[in-house]
């Protein structure tokens, strides 16, 4: 069966989306994630973009073997030349350069002519073949630009080299018939077509960029550039897992393969919505927590007789724990070890034997321990490896009479503990603000949610928020059964993330 090329932007495009900013060791983190996953190409970043975009790139590209790592570049001769110099170590580098090809970009945005621009995209992938035999091209926001100039683009940058030419849908304004004719058209008016692999790239701004991705696919298109959950610039990409087991579910329809490892997509969508604090909606198709769940009785009552009455994949086959076995007080590391690795966790000892006291310390708390509580236990306890500052104590007062406030104990870069005392509007409040004290880093909270990892009263808490600083947006994390512990984690972890953010581009 021929190969539908699967070309991972989650840390390229998937980083664009706002307030979505990766850390170089969690793009690290992910890129190992996605060479298991095996998708095919991995776009690590923009490298012109600034020293921490080109440091993560270079990283990847000197650490992660199999796949092919690409590096973007505008079409400009120091992006290119910054794009190769990240991507060199690889052991499979591909440069990809884009320009604009529709005239509204062109007139409003580029001020530049046809011709100029059609110069321009064959000089820069002439050069970008100088350092690489594997160039991609992207006339950007191709779907909204005249397909007759899109022709004489492709045909003057296959002829500089270009071996794969990517037609981007940039403002996800096409509709799935329109934009497979844009396909077959390629195919049909570019004389030296057969000589670059046609690939899509498709955002999701009227909710269509699976199905313009597929109906491409379906006109001749053999790469797809998508990313985990779908995330990116505005409403998003095409989403990998979707376009991947669409392939895979409807082989009838596409008669096409991929290469990816689909047990590793659930494990891949977790570790992205958590790095990234983006939550997936429970009605995600495939890795959405409602995906593989079956509330009305008539179809329990077919799923019980045979689960092919209601479900058209088993959740197995994209890594969604099967067993809902639960663990307790009385479970020992041994079976605690196996249930992380059923969950997919590949954990070294010590931070499996962290994760173990965590849990047993849960367990004392709470009566069942399910799959999800491991889950966010072992997120929490990963959180805390990388910290400058942990939050060791914490108390607060708060209720409708007295003022809230907290006292909060912390652990320095240098080891020190150091503790400070502040009233807040409320509990939380009054936490972050007693952190303020110690960790003197301004900053504003711009999102604060609460959501609860299982059912019951005793569950563990997940806090997600979001501060701004100096511009830029940072993600924190925390879970605990207190949510106000919860929240003082979060606040740290997002804290911790800026300074390590900080300390990487003075690097
Ligand atoms: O959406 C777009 O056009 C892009 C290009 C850089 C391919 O992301
Ligand atoms: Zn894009």
């Amino acid at each position: 069966m021929e190969r539908v090329t699967i070309f991972d932007t989650t840390l390229r495009d998937g980083e664009q989306a706002a307030g979505g900013t990766l850390n170089i060791q969690e793009k690290l983190d992910i890129a190992r994630q996605l060479e298991k996953l095996g998708v095919d190409v991995i776009e690590a970043g923009f490298p012109i973009n600034g020293p921490s975009d080109f440091e993560a790139v270079r990283l990847i590209a000197k650490e992660i073997r199999t796949p092919v790592i690409c590096g973007l570049a505008r079409a400009h001769p120091d992006d290119i030349d910054r794009a190769w110099e990240a991507i060199k170590d690889a052991a499979r580098p591909r440069l990809h350069v884009f320009l604009s090809a529709s005239d509204v970009h062109l007139v409003h945005q580029l001020r530049k002519t046809r011709d100029e621009i059609l110069q321009m995209s064959r000089e820069m992938v002439a050069r970008a073949k100088q350092y690489v035999t594997d160039v991609e091209f992207s006339p950007m926001d191709a779907s909204r630009a005249e397909p007759e100039y899109i022709y004489q683009i492709l045909e003057a940058v296959i002829e500089a080299g270009a071996t794969t030419v990517n037609i981007p849908d940039t403002v996800g304004y096409a509709v799935p018939v329109e934009f497979g004719q844009l396909i077959k058209g390629i195919f049909d008016n570019v004389p030296n077509i057969d000589k670059a692999v046609v690939s899509v790239h498709c955002h999701n701004d009227l909710g269509m960029a699976v199905a313009n991705s597929l109906e491409a696919v379906r006109c001749g298109a053999r790469q797809v550039e998508c990313t985990i959950n779908g995330i990116g610039e505005r409403a998003g990409n095409a989403s990998l897992e979707e376009i991947v087991m669409a392939i895979a579910t409807r082989k009838d329809c596409f008669n096409l393969t991929t290469s990816v490892d689909t047990p590793q997509i659930y494990r891949t969508s977790r570790l992205v919505s958590e790095l990234t604090g983006f939550t997936v909606q429970p009605n995600k198709a495939i890795v959405g927590d409602n995906a593989f769940r079956h509330q009305s009785g008539i179809h329990q009552d077919g799923i019980i007789k045979m689960p092919i009455t209601y479900e058209i994949m088993d959740p197995k086959t994209v890594g969604i724990p099967s067993s809902s076995l639960v663990m307790g007080k009385l479970s020992g590391r041994h079976a605690f070890r196996e249930r992380l690795v059923e969950l997919g966790y590949n954990l070294v000892e010590t931070d499996t034997n962290r994760i173990f006291v965590a849990f047993k310390e849960l367990a004392d708390k709470k009566k069942e321990v399910t799959d999800k509580d491991i889950e966010s236990l072992v997120a929490q306890e990963l959180r805390t490896v990388s910290e400058s500052y942990h939050l060791d104590r914490l108390q607060v007062s708060c209720g409708d009479r007295g003022i809230p406030t907290a006292a909060v104990r912390l652990i320095g870069p240098d080891g020190q503990a150091m503790a400070d005392a502040a009233l807040g509007t409320g509990p939380v409040d009054a936490v972050y603000q007693a952190i303020n004290r110690l960790v003197k880093v301004p900053n504003k909270l711009t999102e604060f949610s609460v959501k609860s990892v299982t059912e019951g009263i005793d569950a563990i808490g997940e806090v997600l928020i979001r501060i701004e600083s100096d511009g830029q947006t940072y993600t924190g994390r925390g879970a605990d059964t207190d949510i106000i512990v919860a929240s003082g984690k979060a606040y740290i972890n997002a804290l911790n993330r800026l300074m390590a953010t900080r300390r990487q581009e003075t690097e």
